[in-house]
């Protein structure tokens, strides 16, 4: 039977660089508070749009994969900071790619959404509907990001990952998914009033804001993300011994330790790379298999095991056989237009709206 399989792979990281310290200029927190609940140590923030960085993510994911943007049928660009409503995000990327025979459109599954699109992406494939899908989660996040509030704010960052994803009828690809969500639970993770829910001028900024209650969210995060991981392995007919890597969704290094255990991976075998992003929502996943490709950290044939949780709140696991080819075909010289703007210059318009000053 035809699966789909990864066969290129990028990612988009803004320069602008918003540290601990950074952060202690103007609110009351500390780096070592934030390390030890988080593992966070810096985040990006973007000068650029959505769009743009998920662009530059797909240029290196088609390079990689040695296509171009002309072989691409399909793109679901996993988001829940698109740059306009309307046309989606995803329209943006197939301009601005070229993507002339591409159809495109964005998944909202806020930080579980890149595994969705994966999956649908997939399923697409092996019913024959599409061909060749660039799959990319982009996330301007601190659009929203209310720096009063320090409980939040301090957790998110900008970013950008891509794959595509073919067809293949070796024994590599898309083994096992799982996608949840649990909408009664959708207040614990939100932002409250943005969209026609809420007033055009809010009464209160902190209403456009993403709230959450962070110890709800951490105690739901551990169980669907633990027990989804054990049930995919199952699923794909594998046991913990067979699993190679985990690239799970970089929210809080306590939450991805507590899903290793579940595993009983070692932590020689979890990608973690969230001390230098924090949680970039939908873009965490595929950065970090990016960078675990360009660590050496995948070899052929590896089982790999993706585990999200996010805002619904929702879940989602999978397991995928990496294919043969760990080297990308060509590389692409996409990048960043330049900018003189540091993270807290590009804050300014945050701290105005929600009314906050710099100490
Ligand atoms: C947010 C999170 C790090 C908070 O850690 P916690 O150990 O649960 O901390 P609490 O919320 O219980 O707060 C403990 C104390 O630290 C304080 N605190 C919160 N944020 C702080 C910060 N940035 N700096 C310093 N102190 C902070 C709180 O005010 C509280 O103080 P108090 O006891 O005097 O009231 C943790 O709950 C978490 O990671 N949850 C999951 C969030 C997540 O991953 N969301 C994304 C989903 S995709």
């Amino acid at each position: 039977m035809t699966n789909a399989t990864i066969t290129g792979w990028g990612k988009a990281l803004p320069p602008s660089v918003l540290s601990n310290s950074d952060l202690e200029s103007f609110m009351d927190t500390s780096d070592e508070w934030i390390v030890s609940r988080t593992g966070i140590k810096e985040r990006r923030i973007s000068h650029v749009e959505t769009s743009d960085m998920a662009t530059i993510a797909a240029r290196h994911a088609l390079a990689a994969a040695g296509l171009t943007a002309d072989d691409i049928d399909l793109i679901i660009l996993a988001t829940c900071s698109p740059d306009t409503l309307i046309p989606s995000a995803a329209a943006h990327v197939q301009a601005k790619l070229g993507a002339r025979r591409a159809a495109a459109v964005d998944l909202n599954a806020a930080c579980s959404g890149w595994i969705y699109s994966l999956v649908f992406a997939a399923g697409m494939i092996r019913s024959g509907i599409h061909r060749r899908v660039l799959v990319i989660g982009a996330e301007k996040l601190h659009y929203y990001m209310d720096f009063s509030d320090r409980s939040t704010s301090v957790l998110f960052g900008d970013g950008a990952g891509a794959v595509v994803l073919e067809p293949t009828d070796e024994d590599h690809g898309l083994l096992s998914s799982e996608l949840g969500m649990d909408g009664e639970t959708a207040g614990y993770l939100c932002i409250p009033s943005y969209g026609t829910i809420g007033d055009r001028v809010p009464d209160e900024p902190s209403e456009v804001g993403v709230r959450m209650d962070g110890p709800e969210v951490f105690r739901r995060a551990v169980t669907m993300m633990g027990e989804a991981s054990v049930r995919v392995v199952e699923e794909a007919g594998l046991d913990f011994d067979d699993v190679d890597i985990l690239i799970p969704h970089q929210a809080n290094q306590r939450i991805i330790d507590a899903t290793a255990r579940r595993l009983k991976l070692p932590s020689e075998q979890v990608f973690l790379n969230i001390h230098a992003y924090g949680n970039t929502s939908a873009a965490t996943i595929p950065i970090a298999l990016t960078e675990a490709i360009e660590q050496g950290r995948i070899s052929p044939g590896d089982n790999i095991v993706f585990a999200a949780f996010g805002a619904g709140l929702s879940w989602a696991a999978a397991v995928l056989r990496w294919g043969p080819r760990v080297e990308p075909i060509e590389t692409s010289d996409a990048a960043f237009p330049p900018s003189e703007r540091t993270a807290l210059d590009l804050l300014q318009p945050n701290f105005d709206f929600f009314g906050l000053e710099p100490r």
